[in-house]
């Protein structure tokens, strides 16, 4: 029996039942809905429709019902549609007729909405902590190799050299601003839709205002078409989601890099890598070749929201009860990758001599010598044509740019191919060169502890 058999004369086709039921997925609710359905609870009683004890009754009630599901002895019912039903149907089981006064001046329009949006919430707030993990993981790999420095590329092609932290460094100022658009989100997704009912709220005397406050919401929908209609608060927390999960694909790219053999930078830990089954020699980097791979489906989950967003009629349609798949799987993923990239930046051997010999590549000083004569009262164009005939002249001969340098400009730029010259040079704000370090270390600092507060 439906809870709405009243009108009905036919039970549901199995297929359609099929189709339409929820459960399976949307118990991820169980929890949220339980506190909002136990916050209704209150307002109804607030409202005079229930007396004080037969809240208090309905909120325990609604707790054991909870307690049930945490420790895995929540059964669900052949019918139960989704896990709003399956939660009424049990809280009508265990006190009759009280349990059929839970869904007063409520529709599941707006339980549902508020149910995902408390969930989303509480999904924000983990995966921006989880994010801060890596963040710190990075700031704890910079830190065991203060001096190692590396070649920086444009195009993949060797650039100019750059410290080792200032390169990590820049990963984690990206997954910073990751955690601000979750905390700019979070503003939006923070709306409470309870009291809008299926769509034009209710005759009864309920105060949406209060159930806000008691859920934690900063405020209450202003209009209940637009509170059971909306999920760009879905859709932009995806984004936040698939943002964060294309820096970590860009970051598992250049694992993928770093690992190889061709490069040859860092090595992970064993217990980050994994072994061939058929190739003995084989140690590879799955850790970040998923971190990698996972942004695709992010970005799917995404743009498959905004898809069945995009033609609906207001208010509620069945069409939204796909918006929470993507989001359950969006988390899910990013909780995955978060904890075993910050693991395998833990366990990161970084190549030290390696990249360093990579970053003296002397080609790398071209820009220094132009730079040099700029400082000489050239043009930085001629400078430029100068510093760049010297390469030609270096390659075409196939010989050492230092020697031909140093042939045509007896001794004047000796001192810029020295181990890290280039890199001392960097000085300007924000850098790569150790003198422009600590300042970003102290803004970096800062937007962590910024983060960490705020989050
Ligand atoms: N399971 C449904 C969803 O996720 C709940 C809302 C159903 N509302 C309705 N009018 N059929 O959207």
């Amino acid at each position: 029996m439906t809870l709405w058999s009243g009108r009905f004369e036919e039970g549901m086709d199995g297929a359609l039942f099929a189709l339409s039921e929820s459960f399976t997925f949307d118990q991820a609710l169980f929890d949220v809905d339980i506190t909002a359905s136990a916050a209704h609870v209150r307002g109804l009683a607030r409202a005079g429709l229930l007396s004080e004890e037969e809240a208090t009754h309905l909120v325990a009630t609604l707790e054991e019902i909870r307690g049930e599901f945490r420790e895995g002895r929540f059964e669900r019912h052949r019918d139960d549609e989704d896990v709003h039903m399956a939660i009424e149907r049990r809280a009508t089981e265990l006190v009759g007729d009280l349990g059929r006064r839970i869904h007063t001046g409520r529709s599941r329009n707006d339980q549902v909405a508020t149910a995902l949006r408390l969930f989303v919430r509480a999904s924000l707030e983990e995966i921006s902590e989880l994010t801060l993990d890596l963040v710190d993981a990075l700031v704890e790999t910079a830190d065991r190799y203060p001096e190692a420095y590396l070649p920086g590329y444009t195009h993949l092609q060797r650039a100019q050299p750059v410290l080792l932290r200032h390169h990590l460094y820049a990963h984690a100022w990206a997954l910073l601003r990751d955690i601000e658009r979750a905390r700019d989100a979070l503003k939006r997704v923070n709306i409470s839709p309870l009291g809008a009912g299926a769509l034009a709220g209710t005759s009864l005397p309920l105060d949406p205002a209060m159930t806000a406050r008691e859920l934690g919401f900063d405020a209450h929908f202003a209009n209940s078409l637009d509170a059971t209609a909306s999920r760009d608060f879905v859709a932009e927390a995806l984004f936040v989601w698939a943002m964060l999960g294309v820096t970590l694909s860009r970051m598992g790219e250049e694992l993928v890099l770093w690992t190889s053999a061709e490069f040859g930078f860092a090595t992970l830990g064993d217990a980050f890598t994994t072994g061939s089954s058929m190739l003995p020699q084989k140690k590879n980097s799955d850790v970040a070749e998923l971190a990698r791979g996972k942004s695709g489906r992010l970005v799917g989950n995404l743009t498959g929201l905004l898809v069945t967003l995009k033609g609906l009629p207001l208010a509620y349609n069945r069409d939204l009860q796909e918006d929470k798949e993507p989001v359950f799987d969006s988390v899910r993923q990013c909780r995955l990758v978060l904890r075993a990239l910050a693991g395998a930046y833990r366990s990161l051997e970084f190549h030290v001599e390696r990249a360093a010999e990579a970053a003296d590549d002397p080609l790398l000083v071209a820009i220094d010598i132009a730079e040099e004569l700029v400082l000489g009262g050239e043009p930085f164009r001629r400078a430029h044509e100068i510093a760049g005939r010297l390469v030609a002249r270096s390659l075409g001969e196939g010989r050492a740019f230092n020697e031909v340098v140093d042939e045509e400009f007896p001794g004047r730029f000796r001192d810029l191919f020295l181990p890290r010259a280039a890199l001392e040079r960097r000085r300007s704000p924000g850098a790569s060169g150790p003198s422009a370090h600590d300042d970003q270390r102290h803004r970096l600092d800062d937007a962590r502890r910024r983060a960490r507060n705020e989050k």
